[in-house]
């Protein structure tokens, strides 16, 4: 059996998991086999060839999970191609200039730097304030933070179908 594309996700409420669904759909549809799978349910990287490895961010963090797969997976990871994933920002316009150049969390650089992953792509998020704690709505009006669901299926799809061809 081909190794297989791990597309392996850290999510609060959802968003980012259906952006790694999207994900592993295009790896897939370039012909190459996938588990999409969050952090957590992963113990074991040998059965996979490459790994996408992506988390919402809060206060400018990835979530706790997220970093735990870094950190438990950072020697295995470094001996193959990686690419990273952030999501969250809202509103129109580049995602990064949306975050004032932020990227990736600043805790994890050294674990990246170490790992030299192929890309790290940050991705538009969801706020929908039905599913917030009062804090969380708080805070997300404190910013001005647009509410709505701003993901760009395009350019995730792209960036996946990028992935599969350096695969292939
Ligand atoms: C309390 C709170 C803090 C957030 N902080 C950030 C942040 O620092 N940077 C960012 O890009 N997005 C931030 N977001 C937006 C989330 O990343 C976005 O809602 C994302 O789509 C959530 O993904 P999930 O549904 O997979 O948990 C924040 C959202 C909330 C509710």
């Amino acid at each position: 059996m081909d190794p297989r594309v791990l597309v392996a996700y850290a999510t609060k409420y959802g968003a980012t998991a259906e952006i790694a669904e999207k994900i592993g759909q295009a790896i897939l549809q370039a012909g190459l086999q996938t588990d999409v799978l969050p952090t957590y349910s992963v113990n074991d990287l040998a059965p996979y060839k490459a790994v996408v490895l992506g988390s919402a961010v809060y206060v400018g963090q990835w979530r706790k999970e997220a970093v735990a797969f870094l950190e438990a997976n950072e020697k295995a990871m470094a001996k193959m191609p990686v690419w990273f994933f952030s999501s969250g920002p809202t509103g129109e316009g580049d995602p990064v200039q949306l975050m004032q150049g932020w990227r990736f969390p600043e805790a994890q650089q050294p674990i990246a730097n170490r790992i030299q992953p192929r890309d790290t792509a940050f991705f538009h998020g969801v706020l929908d304030l039905t599913k917030l704690s009062l804090a969380e709505k708080l805070l997300i009006k404190g910013h001005k933070a647009p509410v709505g669901d701003f993901r760009d299926w395009d350019a995730i799809t792209s960036w996946a179908a990028a992935i599969a061809d350096a695969l292939k």
